[in-house]
């Protein structure tokens, strides 16, 4: 969690941090902070709050002057959210700066060994720790900026990434990473820092991605130089050149990011399947299973591992992957698979899914099956993620880049690319027939317009909204592939409109949850005429006699479902394998409209941030 940013070189330095953060802002939003070396001393605002309020705060400053800086947007993990926890934090002799993403875990027994030597702190983090540590080490040493920040780091247990600087020296800013992303943009006489490429793009589109244990010092008029944190061997740094554009991280008019990615989902999911799936050949090409088929064939199963979303579209694929390929499959949340003590073989397919690529549990039950001897398949997002590197190989789900903390277009990608792998596997193994294979490929081409169609029926869901917007609670019902859409349901109306919801197998209601129901209780129920339909038909009597409200989400046409119902929203039929692609849609619109009925800060809800980059 958290975003930092930084800047050197000629233009003025505010701006372009002040920008960044705003970009960046999806990784966290409960404090922010500047600082900038003015050509005299440093200057600093920090707050409470949005990039917004820091703005409002370091306006009119004229101290933010200059062209050497960094910035910083906090999600707290020590301390809480204030203004003097915000960061850069300061060492005790002012002179050097830092921004962190990350959690130093030893850091109270060096906070303790520092006060013993007459350090003092005014802050309650663990990064006002490490950046008296770099200035003890520096002092004590008598080293430059760059090797007192590699001896500090090497006494460090923790994750980072971290931007440092010296307001004696300012012609450098020293980064460094474990665990938290850190990017270098490489423009003409100057340079950016930052958690990501977003703050850098309409600046320059050479980039270097550091790799963990990893540091460089950016000095104006040099060439960077990346190294080895812990044993100072050099590395080449990889220049790359992004693919990223500024339209696709801007809101394109409409209120919120969350529905502009919620309206890009026809064309994420063609930019998904765009080159892999040729139904006129019937084939699906994908290097990552290409280059691996034989074990993938080999597989006796496949374990993915993933949290929120992306676990919900690894239940999807378990479903997929069944039905089509005949693997088993078992889906684990991240957290928790990476502190048991699984049994993995080296014939298993660890499976991680992640939009981020970035998220700490993913990471490290990828590292532990990694240990374990198994191989690992990423599924994620964003191109030259941590995740994306860590695994043996993978695929890109190419949605885009995804600003609003509720996941959608990653959902539905996700599904995607999964469903390419379950449909390439059945063939080569011959668990579907040629013609399924063909009758799956042209189904999938079709899914984009038929989720067009399912979007017309947003102004119909703002009316369902208003009736339910003041609902204390909400209960989500599907079965078979849709079990997982439920959970993806209530987790949207959760996160975004703080309305207690929650999803369950349509059958397991009668096992308990059938007790909550009463005229206040919405239940949303995904009743596609597919698979279980008379089963959920069943289920949806249960609840009307129970006097419960029901929204159903239907397929197009249907009848039966219309006399019971409150309110149906239509979607068109598909295959059953793909109706999650489908019915996922009405009920992103559904807690998207509440969310803004209820006036909540719908890209960035409260508590939460964009990548989990903490366990
Ligand atoms: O980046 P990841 O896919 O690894 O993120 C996993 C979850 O943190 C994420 O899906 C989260 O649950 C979303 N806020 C849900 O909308």
């Amino acid at each position: 969690m958290c975003g930092i940013v930084g800047y050197i070189g000629t233009q003025q330095a505010y701006p372009i941090i002040l920008k960044g953060l705003k970009r960046l802002e999806y990784r966290g939003y409960d404090s922010a902070g500047i600082a900038i070396y003015n050509g005299n001393d440093l200057g600093i605002c920090k707050t409470k709050g949005k990039v917004a309020d820091l703005q409002k705060k370091c306006e009119a400053n004229i101290e933010l002057e200059g062209s050497i800086g960094i910035g910083h947007t906090r999600w707290a993990t020590h301390g809480e959210p204030n203004d003097v926890n915000s960061h850069p934090h300061y060492s005790n002799s002012g002179n050097l700066a830092i921004i962190h993403n990350g959690i130093i875990e030893n850091y109270d027994s060096l906070k303790k060994e520092l006060s013993n030597r007459g350090y003092t702190f005014q802050s309650d983090t663990d990064t006002e720790v490490l950046v008296n540590l770099i200035e003890d080490i520096k002092t004590k040493e008598n080293v430059k900026l760059g090797k007192a920040v590699q001896i500090a780091l090497n006494q460090t247990v923790g994750a980072y990434a971290i931007a440092v600087f010296d307001k004696t020296k300012p012609n450098e800013i020293v980064v460094a990473r474990l665990g938290s992303p850190l990017a270098i943009g490489v423009g003409d006489n100057e340079y950016y820092i930052a958690s990501d490429a977003s703050p850098f793009i309409e600046y320059t589109k050479n980039a270097i991605y550091l790799e963990d244990g990893e540091m460089a010092v950016v000095r104006l008029g040099k060439e960077i130089k990346v190294r080895k944190i812990h044993d100072d061997s050099l590395v080449d740094p990889y220049v790359q050149e992004l693919q990223l554009n500024l339209d696709q991280i801007e809101k394109a008019g409409f209120d919120h990011f969350m529905l502009k990615e919620i309206y890009e989902q026809p064309s994420a999911i063609k930019d998904t399947y765009r080159g892999r799936m040729l139904p006129d050949q019937g084939l699906i090409r994908m290097a990552g299973i290409d280059d691996n088929l034989e074990r993938f064939l080999n597989a006796k199963r496949i374990v993915v591992v993933a949290c929120g979303t992306s676990w919900h579209a690894g239940l999807v694929s378990e479903y997929i992957f069944e039905d089509l390929a005949r693997i088993p499959v078992e889906v684990e949340y991240a957290s928790e698979f990476r502190y048991r003590n699984p049994v993995i073989n080296k014939d298993d397919i660890v499976i991680a899914i992640s939009q981020s690529g970035e998220t700490a549990d993913t990471m490290a039950a990828i590292k532990l099956a990694k240990e374990n001897g198994a191989f690992v398949f990423g599924v994620c997002n964003v191109v030259g993620s941590s995740i994306s590197r860590e695994t043996d190989a993978g695929a890109y789900t190419h949605a885009g880049p995804e600003i609003g903390v509720a996941s959608t277009k990653a959902f539905t990608t996700q599904i995607t690319v999964l469903s390419l792998i379950a449909l390439k596997l059945g063939k080569a193994k011959g668990t579907i027939s040629n013609s399924d294979f063909h009758m799956y490929l042209n189904e999938l081409e079709l899914i984009p317009y038929k989720i067009e169609k399912a979007l017309e029926s947003n102004e119909h869901i703002i009316k369902v909204a208003e009736v339910y917007k003041d609902a204390k609670n909400c209960l989500y019902l599907g079965r078979g592939f849709n079990f997982p859409v439920a959970l993806e349901g209530a987790l949207k109306l959760k996160e975004i409109s703080y309305i207690h919801a929650e999803g369950y197998p349509a059958a397991e209601m009668k096992h308990g949850p059938i007790a909550l129901i009463d005229e206040q209780m919405p239940v949303v129920v995904i009743a596609t005429k597919k698979g279980h339909y008379e089963k959920v038909v069943s289920n949806i009597q249960e609840i009307k006699s129970r006097k419960g409200k029901i929204i159903a989400i239907v397929t197009e046409g249907d009848t039966a479902v219309r006399e019971m119902a409150d309110h149906m929203i239509e979607v068109p039929d598909t295959i059953e394998a793909f109706t999650p692609l489908l019915t996922t849609i009405p009920l992103q619109l559904l807690s998207y409209h509440i969310a803004v009925m209820l006036d909540k800060n719908v890209d960035q809800p409260r508590n939460l941030a964009k990548s989990v980059t903490v366990e």
